[in-house]
């Protein structure tokens, strides 16, 4: 089938070569004419696992290419619109400046038949309204609501095996013309075995920002119950071991620590009570404006537990921070925990050195004033403190016994429970976490 993705970001990348891979006739448009460059080389624009080798396998099919003129939609049969919402400036709203301008500017090059499929987490009433432009414009056109449930680090796996599919169609012939169309886009081996919702665009709509509301309670709970470990001298982690047993709760999403950031979960329920307001229903969503306070909580928490384990002050102190981007595998820097602990020990005045695997560039384009280290080992160097902020692989398998030796002081802070207490402590560190004695 010809398919076309607007909007090439985490999102849209990932989804046109996927889409590719299953044997479609992929055009991605981006207005970004150097990430089109890149994607057209096979060059991944961002850090993302898989999606390299996805790319070239892709490519090479000849089944994939990237363009930033839109007509070139036109003879496709399923646009996917992938385009960002970011957050407003100084509003908790989502901006949908990307949404409206790359619809308005697709709406040239649809044909009747046509299926738009929105993919853009959006707040809901979205769809309705691009429903009704499209009706106006192009008729024959039918829009469904197709949200994407991917996470930044594993969005090949999650876009090849996703969990569900979610259809948020409109009634009537226009609703099954597009779900078969869908049906064949995610015809198998891809859409074997998975669980297929079909509904009404509000539902479809609501179903991507509920889940992501879900799992941003799921951490502020066990942060907030972190909190309750501090004030009493308990462990989170084996409390969040010992509920998570319980299969109605689960462990997953139960790790505390620098809580939630990035591009998806404080934008998506910012937004999401912002909608609520609109629709008269705020009282509903009351509750995360709390899940979003404990989150930043921690952030404030981890500068005062610097502050505690430097004997009272912060002050030329030199800080290493392992990790900037907001979580490990991804090298991105939005909303990220990490960075925002370290740009505020360095307000506060302490000499912050910060490192990554992966996000060093996009830390040092947002954070210019940060210092940063090509290896954990230099930045630790010299170090008072060392803090753990994003659980990358090679910072949780450190040895404490060689960082040791490169350190001032021997004191780590483990804002991810990343580390094993055990082993830093045997190795002579004083050793604090989030939520743990
Ligand atoms: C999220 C959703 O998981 C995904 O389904 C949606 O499509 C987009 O938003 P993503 O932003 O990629 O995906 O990251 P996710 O893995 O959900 O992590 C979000 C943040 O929560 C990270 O900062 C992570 O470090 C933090 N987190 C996650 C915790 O603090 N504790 C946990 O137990 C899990």
């Amino acid at each position: 089938m010809r398919i076309s993705v607007i909007g090439c970001g985490y999102l849209g990348a990932v989804h046109a070569a996927a889409m590719a891979k299953l044997g479609h006739d992929v055009v991605g448009v981006d207005v970004d004419a150097a990430k089109v460059d890149d994607l057209a080389n096979a060059r991944a624009p961002f850090f993302e696992p898989g999606l390299p080798e996805l790319l070239a396998e892709s490519s090479a099919s000849g089944r994939l290419r990237f363009t930033t003129d839109m007509s070139e939609i036109a003879g496709s049969q399923v646009h996917f619109l992938c385009v960002g919402t970011p957050q407003k400036r100084g509003e908790f709203g989502a901006d949908l400046g990307y949404v409206n301008s790359a619809f308005d500017a697709m709406l040239a090059h649809i044909s009747p038949g046509d299926v738009i499929a929105g993919k853009s987490t959006v707040p809901v009433g979205t769809a309705e309204n691009l429903a009704e432009r499209l009706g106006v414009a192009e008729p024959g056109a039918v829009l469904v609501w197709n949200p994407e449930f991917l996470r930044e680090g594993f969005a090949v796996k999650d876009t090849l095996h996703p969990d569900r599919l979610v259809y948020g169609l409109p009634d009537g012939a226009p609703g099954e013309h597009a779900k078969a169309l869908l049906d064949e886009v995610y015809a198998t081996p891809l859409s074997e075995h998975i669980p297929l919702v079909v509904t009404d665009y509000a539902t479809a709509q609501l179903v991507k920002v509920a889940a992501n509301s879900f799992l941003a309670t799921k951490i502020s709970f066990i942060n907030a119950m972190a909190e309750l470990c501090e004030a009493t001298g308990a462990d989170v982690t084996s409390l969040a071991d010992a509920i998570g047993h319980d299969a109605r709760i689960g462990r997953r999403f139960l790790n505390a620590g620098l809580g939630f950031g990035g591009g998806c979960l404080p934008k998506d329920i910012r937004a999401f009570m912002a909608r609520a307001g609109e629709l008269g229903v705020d009282q509903a969503l009351s509750f995360l404006r709390e899940v979003d306070s404990i989150n930043m909580r921690r952030r404030v928490r981890m500068v005062d537990l610097a502050r505690e384990v430097s004997g009272g002050s912060i002050v030329g102190r030199r800080i290493a921070v392992l990790g900037a981007a907001f979580k490990p595998n991804s090298d991105d820097v939005r909303d990220s925990p990490a960075l925002s602990v370290a740009a505020q020990m360095q307000l506060q005045g302490a000499h912050v050195v910060v490192t990554d695997p992966q996000a060093i560039g996009n830390a040092r384009k947002k954070w210019p004033d940060l210092s940063f280290a090509d290896t954990a080992e230099e930045a630790a160097t010299g170090a008072d403190v060392v803090l753990l902020a994003t659980e990358w692989d090679e910072y949780r398998e450190i040895d404490p016994e060689k960082l040791a030796l490169v350190v001032r002081e021997k004191r780590v802070l483990d804002g991810r429970n990343g580390l094993d207490p055990e082993l830093w402590r045997a190795a002579g560190w004083t050793y604090r976490a989030l939520g743990r004695r």
